[in-house]
């Protein structure tokens, strides 16, 4: 099932006015170190998978990219990226990334930034990705990281009577499959994979695996979000590049 969370009005409200605040766990955590495992922009074509309001899109373009496809499912997300985020050298298609058929196409790096948890057969979207890869191009990806996503509700602080976090639980590990959480509103899904499962099937589909980061916050992130020090005590993402064969 293609759960299409950010048409949902309420949670794209909330969604939009917390990614507008730019004091977030992607402007601190993600996106930097997304940024940092790219070899180069410079000349290169882009497939942005999950691209949201297409400010990853833009990015790419501000340092030199040749050209983006921006892919998603949402159509709000799509609308604010044909808005805010407007190039001739960027292409937007409203469309589960599963549904992707580019048959004459294929791209130098492949990104998707924070939307493979919401994607419920990883094994194929990885072939497809491998097919949309030229050789030796690198697909990098980050996603919830298997610590979070492992327990049943991903409600996973353990809290004191006057709410100090004291640790971190963690079960249902190797359960792989759909979790449902409330984030601004029940019923989100997302699906849970162990780390092996993540790596294996990047392997199986002809990639090959260069890094792995499970970020903590930039310096800024800290002073201007200080509870990002709990990424010391667990992370909330985990990265991954990996690259096609030649
Ligand atoms: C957390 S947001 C991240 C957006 C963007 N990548 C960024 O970093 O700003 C996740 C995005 O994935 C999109 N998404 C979820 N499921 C999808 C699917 N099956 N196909 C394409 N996009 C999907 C959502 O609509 C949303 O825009």
């Amino acid at each position: 099932m293609k759960q299409n969370i950010y048409d949902n009005q309420i949670f794209f409200k909330e969604y939009a006015s917390l990614r507008d605040s730019g004091v977030t766990y992607n402007d601190f955590v993600e996106q930097p170190t997304i940024k940092s495992v790219i070899t180069t922009l410079k000349g290169k074509s882009i497939l942005d998978l999950g691209c949201g309001t297409g400010q990853f899109a833009r990015y790419c373009i501000d340092h030199g990219a040749l050209k983006v496809l921006g892919v998603d499912i949402s159509r709000n997300m799509i609308e604010l990226a044909k808005k805010e985020n407007n190039h001739q050298r960027i292409d937007y298609i409203c469309l589960p990334m599963e549904d992707l058929e580019l048959p004459n196409q294929k791209f130098d790096i492949i990104i998707s930034s924070l939307a493979v948890h919401y994607i419920e057969n990883y094994s194929n979207l990885i072939e497809k990705i491998s097919g949309l890869l030229k050789s030796n191009g690198e697909f990098i990806f980050s996603t919830e990281h298997p610590i979070v996503t492992a327990r049943k509700e991903m409600n996973n602080w353990v809290k004191d009577n006057e709410g100090n976090k004291l640790h971190w639980a963690f079960d249902n590990y190797q359960e792989e499959g759909k979790r449902e959480q409330h984030w601004y509103i029940d019923g989100v899904i997302k699906y849970h994979r162990t780390i092996s499962t993540l790596i294996n099937t990047l392997i199986d589909k002809g990639l090959v695996l260069e890094q792995i980061m499970e970020p903590q916050s930039v310096p800024v992130g800290l002073r201007q979000m200080p509870k990002l020090i709990n990424e010391e005590r667990r992370p909330s993402f985990i990265v991954i590049k990996s690259r096609k064969g030649s």
